[in-house]
């Protein structure tokens, strides 16, 4: 009885798993299955939470180092599309510039998907402006 269940569930777990890989995209879908950069960071320089036009939040957490990004993580409270473009936003984060963090824009994310569904476009941008917002962050504490 228990292995039946297993499999009813291995089974609905696969379809589901099937069914967002083809509606995201192979890129989307595995940052979504193995997000990186998740979460806070210890006492960070700079940092924003914006929300979206959807009632989304997504926070931007930055380290530097040498007027580099050391660290930068995000979190939301979104949905699974906003944590792979969360995930995106602060690995492009890492390693720049203040001048080359300007140069992420939700386009940029979009690029890295290569294709995203209509509907869940937004969440490139919000990972994008939130990240817009922590470099402003950055500014008043210069
Ligand atoms: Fe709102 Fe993705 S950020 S649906």
């Amino acid at each position: 009885m228990i292995d039946k269940l297993d499999e009813a569930i291995n089974e609905l777990q696969n379809e589901i798993y099937e069914n967002a890989r083809a509606e995201f995209g192979d890129v989307a879908f595995e940052r979504w299955l193995h997000p990186l950069h998740v979460g806070t960071i210890n006492d960070p320089d700079r940092q924003a939470r914006v929300t979206g036009s959807c009632g989304d939040t997504m926070q931007i957490f930055l380290k530097f180092e040498n007027d580099h990004v050391k660290e930068a993580s995000f979190l939301t409270d979104g949905c699974g599309a906003s944590t792979v473009c969360g995930s995106f936003a602060a690995e492009l984060a890492i390693g720049k510039t203040n001048n080359e963090l300007l140069r992420i824009t939700g386009e940029t994310i979009l690029q890295i998907l290569g294709r995203f569904p209509e509907e869940y476009r937004h969440c490139a941008f919000l990972a994008a402006d939130t990240l817009k917002a922590a470099l402003q962050d950055c500014h008043e504490k210069d």
